[in-house]
Order: C-alpha cells, then sequence, then structure tokens
C-alpha cells in the first residue's frame, strides 16, 4: 500500500482513560501545540509539535490550524436514523410518543427512496456535527438498513445499524413475524456485519413490542453470530417498565426478559437504563453489557434522571447517546451540556473530562471498540474533529475569560454545537468542512 502520509498541527486533546481509575487529570492527553500524523487511515504519530517533527521525514507535509483543537470524532452510542423527520415533536411521554408521532413517521420508511434520503441527510447531520460513530436504530423494513449500509459504506464511516425487529403491539404496517424477523436480520448481518467498517446490530424495538417468541429468535441470532451487537431500549418509563411486567409476568424485572431469552451479552447496548435496581444493574455489569446515556432524550419525553454515580458503583460500561429524535439535537456537545444539568439536578458535578470520556473513549469501550477508534492514541482509525474555540462571538468572548483547559473544555461543552466543528475527518479523510465542501470518501479500507 502506498503511503498516504498526512499531519495536522493544532491544539490537541484526547480522552485516554476513565477519570473514575485514574482521576480528570490523568484522564487526558492534551497537547498546546500537537502535531497528529495519519497514513492509511490510522494514526501513526501523535505529540508535542517539536517531538513530531523531529522524528518524522523532513518532506512531511503539515496542515496548521490556528485558535482549534484536534480532537477524537465523536460517538453516539444510542441514535434512531428514522426519526430525524420528527425530532422535536410536542407534547407527549415515551408510549403515546411512539403512537403518535414515531410510529407514523417510520411507517414512511417502506419507499427506499424517502429512507436513502433520510439516511443522506442524517449522515450528513453527524458529520457536521463531528459524530464518527454512531450505534443506530433502522425501521422494522430491511431496506431501511441497506440503504443506511450503502450510504455509510460511501462514506467509509464506521457504522452500526440494525433492523428492528417488533411483532406486536405496533400497526401492521410495522410489524414483521419471528420467522420474518429473524430471516431478513440474518440476510442483513450476512451482507453486511464486519464488511469494511459496518457493523451490524440485532435491534428488537423494546420488550413491549417482541413476542416470547421473536425475542428467543433474537437470542439464537446472537448464539450463531456471537460478535454482532444487540441493541434495544430499557427501563425508561414508568408505564413502560409496568406494561412489561404485564406482558411477562413470570420475569422478575424488566432485564430479566432480556436476560431469559439470551440477550445480554458483551456486545449489548441497552438505551436509557434509568429506573433500574439494584439486581438489574449487577446482572447488566456481570455480562458486560452497556448502557447509552440519552440525556437529551429523557429531559424532552420527561422520562427521568440518569443516576450516573450508581451505574459507576456497579461498574457499568456507559457511552453517550442523542436519541434523536426523541434526543433533540445531533450534537453531542449538546449531549454533554445536558448531561451536566442531569447531573446538577441530582446534586452531582459532571467534570468536562468524563464528559469527553463519555462521548469518545467511553462509547468506544461500550461498543468493545477501544482498540479501533475512541482517541487518538497511535494504531487508531483516524476519525477526528476540528472544533473552533471561537465559533461564535459569545464563545470567544467566554474563552478569553478562561484560564485553564478544563474550563475551556466546559465553555466549550456548554455553548458548543454544530457552529464549532470545522471539520470531520473520516477514516483520514475530510468528510465534512464547515465553509462548504461535504466530501464523499471513496476511499476503501
Ligand atoms: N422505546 C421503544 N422505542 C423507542 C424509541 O423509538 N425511542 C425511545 N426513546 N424509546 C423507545
Ligand atoms: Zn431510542
Amino acid at each position: 500500500m502506498t503511503s498516504q502520509l498526512r499531519a495536522y498541527r493544532s491544539a490537541m486533546l484526547h480522552s485516554i482513560a476513565d477519570p473514575k481509575d485514574v482521576g480528570n487529570d490523568d484522564s487526558y492527553q492534551y497537547f498546546e501545540d500537537g502535531i497528529l500524523v495519519v497514513d492509511n487511515g490510522h494514526v501513526v504519530d501523535i505529540g508535542p509539535a517539536d517531538e513530531v517533527l523531529a522524528r518524522q521525514p523532513s518532506t512531511l507535509k503539515v496542515k496548521q490550524y490556528h485558535n482549534k483543537l484536534i480532537t477524537s470524532g465523536f460517538i453516539d452510542t444510542h441514535i434512531h436514523y428514522p426519526q430525524t423527520g420528527m425530532i422535536a415533536s410536542y407534547g407527549e411521554q415515551l408510549l403515546d410518543w411512539l403512537e403518535n408521532y414515531t410510529f407514523p413517521e417510520e411507517m414512511r420508511f417502506k419507499n427506499p427512496i424517502y429512507a436513502h434520503k433520510v439516511a443522506k441527510l442524517f449522515l450528513d447531520e453527524l458529520a457536521s456535527n463531528g459524530t464518527t460513530t454512531a450505534l443506530v436504530f433502522g425501521t422494522v423494513h430491511k431496506e431501511s438498513v441497506d440503504v443506511f449500509f450503502e450510504e455509510a459504506e460511501k462514506r467509509n464511516l464506521r457504522m452500526i445499524a440494525g433492523k428492528v425487529l417488533m411483532d406486536r403491539n405496533a400497526p401492521d404496517d410495522l410489524t414483521d413475524t419471528p420467522q420474518s424477523g429473524y430471516d431478513e436480520s440474518k440476510a442483513l448481518i450476512e451482507r453486511w456485519h464486519n464488511k469494511g467498517r459496518l457493523m451490524y446490530a440485532v435491534t428488537p424495538r423494546f420488550a413491549p413490542t417482541s413476542t416470547p417468541e421473536q425475542l428467543e429468535t433474537v437470542g439464537r441470532l446472537l448464539k450463531e453470530y456471537p460478535d454482532v451487537f444487540m441493541h434495544t431500549h430499557l427501563s425508561e418509563n414508568k408505564k413502560e417498565i409496568e406494561w412489561v411486567l404485564d406482558l411477562f409476568p413470570e420475569r422478575d424485572s424488566y432485564l430479566d426478559v432480556y436476560d431469559h431469552y439470551g440477550l445480554l451479552h458483551k456486545r449489548s447496548v441497552f438505551a436509557h437504563g434509568i429506573h433500574l435496581s439494584d439486581c438489574e444493574c449487577q446482572r447488566l455489569a456481570d455480562t458486560d453489557s452497556s448502557i447509552a446515556f440519552c440525556p437529551t432524550s429523557n429531559l424532552f419525553l420527561g422520562s427521568g434522571l440518569f443516576n450516573l454515580p450508581k451505574m459507576e458503583k456497579f461498574n457499568i460500561n456507559i457511552g453517550m447517546g442523542t436519541d434523536v429524535g426523541a434526543g433533540t439535537s445531533f450534537s453531542m456537545l449538546q449531549t454533554m451540556s445536558e448531561a451536566y444539568k442531569v447531573m446538577q439536578m441530582q446534586q452531582e458535578k459532571l467534570h468536562p473530562a468524563k464528559s469527553l470520556f463519555l462521548a469518545t473513549l467511553g462509547g468506544a469501550k461500550s461498543l468493545h471498540l477501544e482498540d479501533k477508534i475512541g482517541n487518538l492514541a497511535v494504531g487508531k482509525e483516524a476519525d477526528f474533529v476540528v472544533l473552533d474555540l471561537h465559533a461564535t462571538q459569545l464563545m470567544r468572548f467566554r474563552m478569553n475569560q478562561t484560564k485553564n483547559l478544563e474550563e475551556k473544555l466546559f465553555v466549550l461543552m456548554s455553548l458548543g454545537d454544530d457552529r464549532t466543528v470545522c471539520e470531520t475527518y473520516i477514516y483520514g479523510n475530510k468528510s465534512y468542512d464547515i465553509n462548504g465542501e461535504q466530501q464523499q470518501i471513496k476511499t476503501a479500507v
């Protein structure tokens, strides 16, 4: 393979460990004047500019940024691409919101032309918000996943997605059967899982919309394909929990329903997990499962306050998710800002280093992809963003009053959004530039 050495010089920050293990100060690496060197889609060098320049060839071409911060791409561990068109729908909590807004919109994905249009728009939104990997719900229609993966493949993205499984308690046009859901999921796994940077997640919507027979097929798929993901919702809303216990009276808890059918494993990601008992937390930890903390969604649907300290006490893997369209922003910066407020409501502080971890390396760890993505360490895939700390007049004014990096980072995540993301790089190639060109990346892995 011919070398495509490229280098970027800027202030540089990335998360290298969980603050809960090493303390906030040692959880990140910061280079005030750093250079990142990328070759064939991977990071090959990073460090203080003078040191990198001394060890790299003198012919190295370096792109220099001013007043910018390079960090690794954000990882959104829970989002629904088909809900892009009904984000910000008024007035309901989870179950009525699903019935009145979500299901009618998801029905439109029967039409692959519409699905393709939304997939493109959705991936453009991720790029302009600096999100480089996401764990994504499709709809029940297998074509919704085909068009999503086709578009993600063109852009060379590391994406995880799956077809929704739903065989009851939903409109007829949105249901499959245990057999058809199994067959279609299997065909999609064969077609897409580990194709380039793409991966598949078996995706039962949530316990109320699957019969026991369907949940059994999910367990079967996970046994047949142990390295695929399992992606669903858990314990988000009190009425939802009551409904689950009515539908599955023989089970001890909401999580126990999934557990009974073999759905807990190290690649299982459960969105929300707001109202979990200690027993459920312990079981999530024992099975190395992960939770996606979705603050904007939890506030928007009035679902509740996620208890991050409790999850940490149980040592559960946590990532952050926007949960668009119940979530109100594609921006992981905005999501970090709302996470901070959720902790404030519980008399807890969320340190900016922890937020950065959750939105990058923590997300990668919760997907067990930390050997590939999550920070800018040598050997990782080169997905990174160039952020403008002076993106708006207010940000520039406020940044100029900050005294240290942690303050800057906190201001960045309190005031930042897509205006802050100047450029997004996917696998070493620029895929988004705020100044206009959105380039399609055609480099094969
Ligand atoms: N529970 C089941 N389906 C959904 C969904 O689409 N969004 C959210 N937030 N929760 C769910
Ligand atoms: Zn969701």
